[in-house]
């Protein structure tokens, strides 16, 4: 079964101002599509702390998919993208790609979201944005197209051309 780690970028997540209702959101999507979640965790939008913690999942093999919430947008504190590129080794563009061509569809606000993907080690982490409503349009998208990917970053699986 493949582990997911699931971050909120918050800071009234965080103080306990506010519900975290996007991170549950994520979980009940993730679950019905086989992952088992092995951490839900809500930090500050503190650029340090967020990249600190997404590496220490990754180095310590803790899951192989990170999904983050919230923080993808404009506002001063809104620093994910950038904790993610801090720590990722390798880009994956096409999926917040995925996401904001689909989710332009429903929303042309879509375009505000500067949510970033990457690899590290053997860790996919992949920026939400913050609604729940968001994270469910964003996440049933891309979601039954994640495990493919996953499987030939652990070399569980062979690459597409070489079959
Ligand atoms: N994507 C989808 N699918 N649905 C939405 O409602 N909202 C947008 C965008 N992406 C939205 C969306 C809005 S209004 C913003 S401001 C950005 O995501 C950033 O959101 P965040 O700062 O909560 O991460």
């Amino acid at each position: 079964m493949k582990r997911v780690v699931i971050i909120t970028s918050s800071d009234t997540g965080y103080s306990g101002e506010r519900e975290d209702l996007s991170g549950p959101a994520v979980k009940e999507i993730a679950e019905k599509n086989g992952y088992e979640v092995v951490s839900m965790e809500i930090l500050p939008d503190d650029r340090a702390m967020l990249s600190l913690r997404m590496a220490e999942i990754a180095d310590k093999n803790e899951a192989e998919l990170i999904l983050t919430t919230g923080g993808t947008g404009f506002s001063p504190r809104d620093v994910i993208p950038e904790a993610t590129d801090d720590v990722t080794e390798r880009k994956v563009p096409g999926i917040p790609e995925a996401i904001r061509a689909y989710s332009m569809t429903i929303t042309k606000r879509a375009m505000l979201s500067r949510a970033s993907a990457g690899i590290r080690k053997k860790t996919l982490i992949i920026n939400l944005p913050g609604s729940p409503k968001a994270v469910r349009e964003s996440l049933e998208y891309i979601i039954d197209s994640l495990g493919h990917g996953i499987e030939i970053m652990t070399g569980e699986a062979g690459n597409c051309a070489r079959k």
